[in-house]
């Protein structure tokens, strides 16, 4: 297996693309499910989670084609099967996804669980509940999700508790269902905005994108189209702690500010500089040491948890104690205990994180957990003494396109090492 390499102490100073945003090609991919035409999808990211959706999509018999700069054309008419089989779903936890969309589409689709995760439990039950609202026969057998349904039927679904994929999977079914479908405490994340723009691109009619209440009209079917994926938030977000944990000055060039406001806010309090343009970002720390700032998640426009361990890296050398209390995932904590092996001083209480920030960190070798627990110990590397070494890439290449090129722009001194097959 791959490792990283990072050799501490270099400030960042640069400019860096962002790419399409995995958490929005993700549901589009399965999207383009749907309809009964070949459709493009543009600005799709080159990473590892997009790869075994496209495998998902493959091993359905649609036909998918990957052309040059990040181009993808899916022809969902030649889809004959309707498994997403456990050796995928446990790769990849986003191949729930297909449940709604084979299912509104087909009538039916068996969908291995999910299972638990590195950061917690991640049930399904509001998946699955909403589909048997709008009329589906669902079982839970063998440790598969078996759905069928003749058409949907439109119905007013309220979220227990705020899901992003889960409102995804029941919008993308409600599209193709007969009547009108409600559902009440959606999430309001950008990347479900994007994919209700995807859904509407061919055709879906759907209003209420981007707050709590989404209202779908079903149609009878729906037609090709062309769209571009949107900048991936979380990636902009990590560069630009990577940026400010360094002392240094980082541009995200192709980003949306606005899809960043609590994540900016905890920059601006940690001591950075911000200045946003139309789709860039600067943070500029002006070579000074970070200040510690105090992270609570919570759903979209709230602090994001995709961007808690960058944080708490961050706080890891920053002057002063920070708080980072995760309410998302309860689990969302294995990093913490990487950062230590560095030298960061972190008390787990419960479900807070309280971090006093040291002088220094010191480069050691260290384990990627999940994916964002990865970039946690990148940016940590990027300020150790020292070489730090990180193991089990392959988090990393899940959901950042090419790491090492990317902050090597920047200027750090960053390499990959590759392994063996162990
Ligand atoms: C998505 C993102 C992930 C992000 C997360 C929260 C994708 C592909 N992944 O994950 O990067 O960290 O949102 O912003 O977009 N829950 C239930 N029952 C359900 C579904 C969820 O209880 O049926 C709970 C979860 O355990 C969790 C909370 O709801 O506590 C939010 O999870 P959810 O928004 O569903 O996360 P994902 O969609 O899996």
């Amino acid at each position: 297996m791959d490792k990283l390499e990072i050799q501490g102490g270099v400030r960042l100073d640069g400019e860096v693309r962002i790419s399409g945003a995995k958490n929005a090609a993700l549901p589009i991919l399965a999207a383009a499910l749907l309809p009964h035409a070949t459709l493009q999808i543009r600005n799709v990211p080159r990473l590892h989670d997009v790869k075994t959706m496209i495998a998902l999509l493959d091993r359905l018999g649609a036909g998918v084609t990957v052309g040059e700069n990040c181009q993808v054309e899916v022809d969902p008419t030649s889809t004959c099967e309707f498994t997403a089989p456990y050796e995928l779903v446990k790769t990849m936890r986003a191949s729930i996804l297909v449940l709604g969309p084979l299912l509104a589409r087909h009538g039916r689709a068996d969908v291995s669980l999910p299972g638990g995760c590195a950061i917690g439990a991640r049930p399904v039950n509001l998946h699955v509940d909403g589909l048997r609202a709008l009329g589906a026969d669902i079982e839970i057998e063998g440790g598969y999700i078996r759905a069928r349904a003749d058409r949907l039927r439109g119905a007013r679904i309220v979220l227990d508790t705020v899901t992003v994929t889960g409102t995804e999977n029941l919008m993308m079914a409600a599209c193709l269902a007969d009547g009108r479908t409600v559902i009440e405490n959606a999430a309001r994340e950008p990347e479900v905005v994007d994919l209700a723009g995807f859904l509407t691109a061919m055709g879906a009619r759907i209003a209420g994108a981007g707050t709590d209440t989404l209202v779908i009209e079903g149609v009878e079917r729906l037609h090709g189209c062309d769209y571009e994926v949107l900048p991936d938030r979380i990636e902009a977000g990590t560069y630009l702690v990577a940026g400010a944990i360094t002392g240094g000055r980082v541009r995200a060039r192709n980003a949306r500010p606005q899809h960043l406001d609590a994540v900016l806010a905890k920059l601006r309090d940690a001591g950075a500089t911000v200045t946003v343009g139309k789709d860039w970002i600067e943070v500029n720390m002006n070579g000074r040491r970070p200040m510690a700032v105090d992270i609570r998640t919570a759903p979209h426009p709230g602090f994001p948890t995709d961007m808690q361990a960058q944080f708490a890296a961050l706080d890891a050398v920053a002057e002063g104690v920070g708080t980072v209390v995760e309410t998302i995932f309860e689990n969302r904590y294995m990093h913490m205990l990487e950062l230590r092996r560095l030298g960061a001083d972190i008390r787990i209480e419960g479900h807070t994180a309280v971090i006093h920030g040291v002088d220094r960190l010191s480069g050691a070798p260290v384990m990627a957990t999940d994916l964002r627990a990865s970039a946690s110990l990148v940016l940590a590397g990027l300020v150790a003494q020292g070489t730090t070494e990180i193991q089990r890439i392959y988090h990393i290449d899940r959901g950042y396109e090419r790491i090492e090129e990317k902050l090597g722009q920047l200027g750090a001194h960053i390499k990959r090492v590759p392994g063996g097959s162990h």
